[in-house]
């Protein structure tokens, strides 16, 4: 069952907009479990190698994971680390058999995982030389195609090993669910995937370079992929090296077939057509001064605390025993203890990337606000944060959670949880300057800094969730936006029952 193709080619800001959540005017859908997606992809595989992560010896630490120093990756990208990389970004970390839900170390909007992620190698890792499925749910390589990527397809144009994660989306996953607001949702998880996969490079002491550019068309062909279905979201080269590997086009296009066991999907149009808004990569306009979107002057500037003793927190432990705790309860955060999450979130944000990359301008354009409250020495209020999180400028003093939660379509656990994140974005100025390909890269971008609040709350025995629900409206004019500006995700954190934090 499909639906015909009547949507007009939309821009990205049009797509966000034509998928509002407006108070009582939200279609009603039952969801139809006999339609649930697989959690993993099929094909007649050329050839199947186990995943053995091996991540017992593993002593690196959240603070390492995050701090977005330079790695110097001295002893190359080997077998056993790809695998490491692997089950630390997107691997299975709780199993609920009976509902067939296998949980994974990212948070995923429904707990519908519609990101994919696929290896390329050309043998430098000690991988033979193909394109392969990630299947981390079954937990193996599959090799898919014997011909590697052309990684001349990524747009920074930078040679190196040739050993690189892409990461996917397919839009029924999400769409099940979310219908045609589910490209929001699968841009954030991918957002999520990729800082995942780049903090798990970093605790193995390999590098990781995320980018968001790349030729669509020649990279979800070379994958296989099905585009109406299916389409790359982002890149992660791995390692440093800079040999070429071998040369690609002798190598013959092997491909394996695909096997689905389900019903064919259904089709939203504008999900396709939001994406293919963005094919073309703009380089940017950068704005001249820090991206504006609130209505009103701050009431006042002041500097973000820095957090006192460092934590010897293991990565390997926070990512396994992460999870979205709603739980939150209202007891005072003390100031040591949310300077030291501030900082965790803000220092190494958006490393990683290729600053010349134009997909690394969105940054620019994102800004992080939170509306907190019971913070010590800190009043109840809505603050918008600096590029770099050293300063914080007071919007409005005030209690806000409860009116937040009211606009997250009434999840009530919002109004009690310490810090509700904000990430906020004029899409105009973002389409202006970057075409509409802008839109994922913001989204993307918030997506990553979600997944950097996620792993900060781990460290300091925090509760935390992402919001992707809202009545859109409703956010602009609770926190007072100028036209043009939205909401693209909410983060909540704090404390909350039956955990303690570390002080
Ligand atoms: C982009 C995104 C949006 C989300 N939105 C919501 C939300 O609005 N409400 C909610 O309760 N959980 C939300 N979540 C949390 C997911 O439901 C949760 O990650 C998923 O059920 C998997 O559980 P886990 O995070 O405990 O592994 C969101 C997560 C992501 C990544």
């Amino acid at each position: 069952m499909s639906r015909p193709d009547t949507s007009p080619l939309v821009s990205a800001t049009r797509y966000h907009a034509h998928t509002c959540h407006v108070r009582n005017r939200i279609s009603p859908h039952s969801l139809d479990f006999s339609r649930y997606p697989l959690p993993f992809k099929g094909y007649e595989y050329l050839d199947k190698i186990p995943i053995n992560p091996e991540l017992d010896n593993l002593d690196a630490c959240v603070a390492e994971a995050l701090d977005g120093r330079q790695v110097e990756d001295r002893r190359g990208l080997d077998f056993k680390r790809v695998c490491q990389i692997l089950s630390l970004s997107y691997g299975v970390t709780l199993a609920d058999r009976s509902r067939g839900i296998f949980f994974r170390s990212v948070p995923s909007a429904g707990g519908l995982y519609p990101c994919q992620l696929y290896l390329s190698g050309d043998g430098a890792a000690g991988i033979d030389t193909g394109v392969y499925y990630c299947d981390l749910v079954q937990g193996f390589l599959g090799k898919i195609n014997s011909r590697p990527l052309d990684t001349a397809v990524v747009a920074d144009g930078q040679a190196h090993s040739g050993t690189g994660l892409v990461i996917t989306g397919i839009f029924y996953h999400a769409a099940w669910k979310y219908r045609e607001r589910a490209f929001r949702y699968l841009l954030l998880d991918a957002g999520h995937l990729g800082e995942a996969v780049v903090n798990a490079a970093r605790a193995v002491g390999a590098a990781a370079t995320l980018c968001y550019d790349f030729g669509d068309r020649q990279l979800g062909k070379r994958l296989g992929l099905d585009a109406s279905q299916e389409v790359p979201l982002a890149y992660v080269r791995l390692g440093h090296e800079t040999s070429r590997g071998p040369d690609v086009e002798t190598i013959p296009y092997q491909s394996a077939e695909p096997v689905s066991g389900q019903p064919a999907p259904m089709e939203y149009a504008i999900l396709e057509n939001a994406f293919q808004a963005g094919s073309a990569i703009t380089s940017p306009g950068l704005p001249d001064t820090d991206a504006r979107v609130f209505e009103k002057e701050p009431v006042a500037t002041i500097a973000v605390p820095t957090g006192e003793k460092r934590l010897d927190v293991s990565f390997v432990h926070a990512v396994f025993h992460r999870r979205s705790r709603r739980n939150f309860t209202t007891k005072m955060l003390p100031r040591s203890v949310w300077a030291r999450f501030l900082e965790r979130v803000f220092t190494g944000m958006g490393a990683g990337q290729n600053p010349l990359e134009p997909g690394a301008a969105a940054k620019a354009f994102l800004v992080p606000a939170m509306i907190c409250q019971n913070l010590e020495g800190l009043s109840d209020g809505i603050y918008a944060f600096s590029q770099d999180g050293s300063t914080m400028a007071c919007m409005e003093q005030g209690a806000f959670a409860q009116e937040l939660a009211r606009v997250c379509l009434d999840q009530s656990w919002i109004s009690r949880a310490a810090m509700n994140f904000l990430f906020l974005a004029d899409l105009a100025a973002v389409e202006a300057a970057l075409g509409a390909r802008g839109y994922r890269h913001v989204m993307m971008h918030a997506g990553r800094a979600g997944q950097r609040i996620y792993m900060a709350a781990q460290e300091l025995e925090l509760g935390c969730c992402g919001i992707g629900a809202m009545y859109d409206k409703e956010a602009v004019e609770l926190l007072d936006l100028q036209s043009g500006s939205v909401l693209l995700y909410a983060v909540s954190a704090g404390p909350v029952k039956n955990k303690g934090y570390l002080s």
